[in-house]
């Protein structure tokens, strides 16, 4: 995975047990400094402190509150002195254990610390897995927005426990879901065809499935990484959904609609916007809104303004000259970034926040 030298994503069930020769096989690293958060710190440091002092590692923990808040210019300052008191050097490394917090987080700690330091990626929530773990983006929120301050940093390796994800709760769990959609409609007819197939069975944790789920997302994810590293051109299909997604957390109050939930929702409306612009054809937009039914996405009750979800929208990273873009699929595995007039918006936007209101089926 990745550019240059690349770097290996080991998935599966008990990864973990192996974290000390893992992390040995890739860094000759003395210290390492174990980034996670305090539910995560509690379920799995142990265990990977005593694995990695095993293999010869000094471990240095430093657990950060929970949530999106951690992920700020404050957090990575208090971390860049926390790994100077501790005397980390240019050798050793940053581990992010953890979901998508503490690898933003840690990853941008580690790419900024004395002008970057290695990084290994221990992903534990399924978001994690298929999608922020992979493809070294790394950042914090800024008092603007999210993810407004950050750097590319390549980690050296990235090790999935795909049995750390038994405790994640159901929430977090729908936004890996939601993730593990929107690759496989971009991806392509195959791997469409086997969410369809797997849906329920992934829907319930089944171990081979999701194995198999997290496998299929890291590969997708690392090609099209591969193709444009610094998100200059294709890169912009992961974004597929998450123009309205984004919106809608953002004009409904961070942290009131689950993000899967708000991904989804964004991949049901833009699919209709393909509809429209991109010749995405019914039958496709019907086996999305299936696909998405059976992994647990329903389509989202809420009340909210078309003119402040369309306001929010103007905030998205797609925008350019104030014109807002969306990933439009045409069919699996086809997509464009499209300009999408205001007008164009505003009537789509109508006729979605009509149906909430009943008024259409
Ligand atoms: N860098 C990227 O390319 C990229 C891509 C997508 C998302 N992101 C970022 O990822 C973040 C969201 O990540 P997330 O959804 O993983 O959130 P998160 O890191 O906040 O984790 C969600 C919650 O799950 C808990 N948790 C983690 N692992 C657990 C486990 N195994 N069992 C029980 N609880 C567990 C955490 O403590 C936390 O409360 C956002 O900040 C987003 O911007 C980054």
């Amino acid at each position: 995975v990745g550019a240059g030298d690349g770097y290996e994503v080991v998935i599966g069930d008990g990864v973990m047990d192996t974290i000390g020769e893992r992390l040995r096989a890739v860094t000759a690293a003395e210290k390492v400094a174990l980034v996670t958060d305090q539910t995560v710190g509690e379920l799995f440091a142990m265990k990977a402190d005593t694995l990695m002092a095993r293999a010869g590692f000094t471990v240095v923990p430093m657990a950060v509150p929970l949530g999106e808040s951690s992920k700020s210019w404050s957090m990575a300052g208090d971390i860049l002195e926390a790994l100077a008191a501790h005397a980390i050097s240019r050798g050793d490394v940053v581990m992010a254990l953890g979901g998508g917090v503490v690898g933003d987080l840690a990853g941008f700690v580690a790419a900024t610390y004395m002008r970057g330091i290695g990084l290994v990626q221990v992903p534990t929530t399924l978001l994690a897995m298929v999608d922020s773990s992979v493809g070294g983006k790394t950042g914090v929120d800024l008092n603007a927005g999210k993810n407004l301050a950050g750097a590319f940093k390549q980690p050296l390796a990235v090790m999935a426990d795909t049995s750390t994800l038994a405790s994640l709760s159901e929430d977090e769990w729908r936004s890996g879901l939601a993730e593990v959609a929107k690759s496989a409609v971009i991806d392509g007819e195959e791997f469409f065809a086997w969410l369809e197939e797997n849906a329920a069975a992934l829907l319930d944790r089944q171990p081979d499935v999701v194995e198999e789920a997290v496998g299929r997302c890291v590969e997708f994810k690392a090609r099209v990484v591969g193709e444009d590293e610094l998100e200059e051109g294709p890169r912009e299909c992961l974004n597929y959904g998450h123009t309205l997604g984004h919106a809608l957390e953002k004009a409904s109050g961070y942290g009131t609609v689950p993000h899967g939930l708000a991904v989804a929702e964004g991949m049901r409306f833009e699919m209709r916007v393909a509809m429209d612009l991109a010749g995405a054809e019914s039958a496709f937009v019907k086996r999305q809104d299936r696909l998405l039914d059976a992994l647990g996405l329903p389509a989202l009750e809420v009340e909210l303004h078309a003119t402040e979800v369309h306001a929010a929208m103007r905030g998205d990273k797609k925008v350019r000259s104030g014109v807002v873009r969306m990933v439009l699929p045409s069919a699996p595995g086809q997509w464009q970034c499209v300009e999408v007039a205001d007008a164009t918006i505003s009537a789509h936007l109508g006729a979605w926040a009509s149906t909430k209101e009943g008024d259409q089926p």
